[in-house]
């Protein structure tokens, strides 16, 4: 058992990414269920629905799982606002998962009540300042991850500097993840253990739009790209999404609205370069919406229920333990990323946007 498992109560050493659209209360369960580290994301909830939505993952799974807050998005006061209302519906062992540092107070509230505290970054700096904070588990993110990012180096960098500088820290990486072969290198490599976003988009239980769910099955790497196009709502922060009509054009079209997302019955337009994702509540052009998807999109092949992706990577991961445990030596340290399976390199039959 690493760490990260003991730390959390895992049986896998893998957390799936707190996703904004994507990682509702189903998704966040059944992860959990699987004994890996389910997670729901709190993104904008507003805090009674976020309590509400804490409420029916703690209904639905006897296993450990998290909540993920974004204090950049909702800023320090919204966080706390949030987890004021979530923390009281926490059962023990769960945990809370900060994309970015979060404030003092919000550190300071999640200790206090005695929940682990997770925390994403992307630079050595940000690791120090986050275990100065109390944080008990570092997600070190790396270049290859979908979504926002806190870095600028890939993870296998950014693992190296931070483990050299604190050998005692219980750290996952995040980016590059999507079988058990990839976990098992980063386990190699002096993880202990991994954060995996890409891979659980087009889980049955993931409320991502069905046409994310498809570009992503279908996405190789190279369908990705790094942009700071999708500002309105999340500024000054690049983030890596699949390749789009808009991410192939020049110059700045007019921010109008162009789709609607649904929640309870509620209807929000969503204008051209939101950052909001599209999910399956969202009705319009969601082809131009930012799906954040990381370059491991390439070894992410099906629609498969959580429990069936988690049971795969735990099977992988074991096996690529015991073949490492029997070959042990350098040649064996990390293996080339040849594992899982991989789509065919498509460079000659993408979409006119996608070159
Ligand atoms: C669709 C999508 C939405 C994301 N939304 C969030 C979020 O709301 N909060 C967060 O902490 N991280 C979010 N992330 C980033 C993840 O925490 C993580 O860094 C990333 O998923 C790891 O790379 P991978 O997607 O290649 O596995 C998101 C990632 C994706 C792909």
């Amino acid at each position: 058992m690493t760490r990260l498992a003991a730390r959390l109560g895992l049986v896998l050493p893998l957390l799936q990414a707190g996703m904004g659209a994507v990682a509702g209360p189903e998704l966040c369960a059944s992860v959990s269920r699987a004994g890996a580290g389910g997670t729901l994301a709190l993104y904008k909830e507003p805090p009674a629905r976020a309590a509400r939505l804490v409420r029916e993952v703690a209904a639905a799974t006897g296993r450990p799982f998290g909540v993920n807050v974004v204090p950049e998005v909702t800023g320090p006061a919204g966080c706390l606002d949030q987890l004021r209302t979530v923390l009281p519906e926490l059962p023990r062992g769960a945990f809370v998962t900060s994309f970015g540092l979060p404030d003092a107070d919000t550190a300071g509230a999640v200790r206090a009540a005695g929940h682990p505290l997770v925390v994403q970054v992307g630079t050595l700096v940000d690791a120090g300042t986050a275990l100065g904070q109390g944080a008990d588990v570092l997600v070190l993110q790396g270049t290859e991850a979908g979504g926002h990012l806190l870095g600028r180096l890939p993870a296998d960098l950014l693992l190296a500097a931070v483990r050299a500088r604190y050998p005692d820290a219980v750290l996952a990486v995040a980016g590059g993840i999507a079988t058990g072969q990839d976990l098992a290198d980063a386990v190699a490599r002096g993880a202990d253990g991994a954060m995996a976003g890409t891979l659980f988009v087009p889980a049955a239980e993931s409320t991502a739009h069905p046409e994310f769910k498809r570009r992503v099955i279908d996405a190789v790497a190279d369908d990705t790209l790094i942009t700071s196009l999708f500002d309105i709502g999340w500024p000054r922060r690049p983030h890596r999404v699949l390749r789009n009509p808009l991410t192939a054009t020049t110059g700045r079209a007019p921010a109008t609205f162009i789709a609607t997302t649904r929640v309870d019955g509620r209807a929000y337009p969503v204008p051209r370069y939101s950052a909001a994702a599209p999910g399956d509540g969202t009705t319009g052009r969601v082809e131009e919406m930012a799906m954040y998807c990381g370059r491991s999109c390439t070894r992410v092949t099906a629609r498969h229920p959580a429990a069936v992706t988690v049971a795969r990577l735990s099977r992988e991961y074991e096996r690529a333990r015991r073949s490492r445990a029997a070959s042990p030596g350098p040649e064996n340290a990390t293996s080339a990323r040849t594992s899982g399976s991989h789509k065919p390199d498509r460079t000659q039959e993408r979409q006119p946007w996608t070159t």
